[in-house]
């Protein structure tokens, strides 16, 4: 799953959607972890959309990215900052890849 140390062990490399992006980057195949309060580690994440449609105040949404190996759509947290810190989004994912920081 996501690495919750992510902010230490990784380098912010740019930023997307006005979301920060956490190397390594590679495109297409490695494509990093995307936000920073609500974090999607993009190179885990399948598209299952259980986090989008169940977050509460709608916080994720779908973006392209063709040609990478785990999945070709992944989900934007492009509203972290509405977000109220229910941990829905990281309980329900079904292969871990996001972090909401809730300290
Ligand atoms: Fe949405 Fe809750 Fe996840 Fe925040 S923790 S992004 S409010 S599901
Ligand atoms: Fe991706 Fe997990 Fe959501 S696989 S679409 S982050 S439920």
């Amino acid at each position: 799953g996501i690495d919750p140390n992510f902010e230490e062990s990784r380098e912010k490399v740019g930023e997307e959607n006005g979301l920060d992006v956490w190397g390594p980057v590679d495109e297409p195949e490695q494509l990093g972890i995307h936000g920073s309060h609500v974090a999607v580690d993009y190179d885990i994440c399948v598209a299952d959309g259980a986090c989008l449609e169940n977050c509460p105040v709608d916080v994720f949404d779908w973006v392209d990215t063709p040609g990478h190996p785990a999945s070709e759509t992944k989900v934007e947290p492009t509203r972290e900052d509405q977000c109220i810190d229910c941990m829905l989004c990281v309980d329900i994912c079904p292969v871990d890849a996001i972090d909401v920081d809730a300290s």
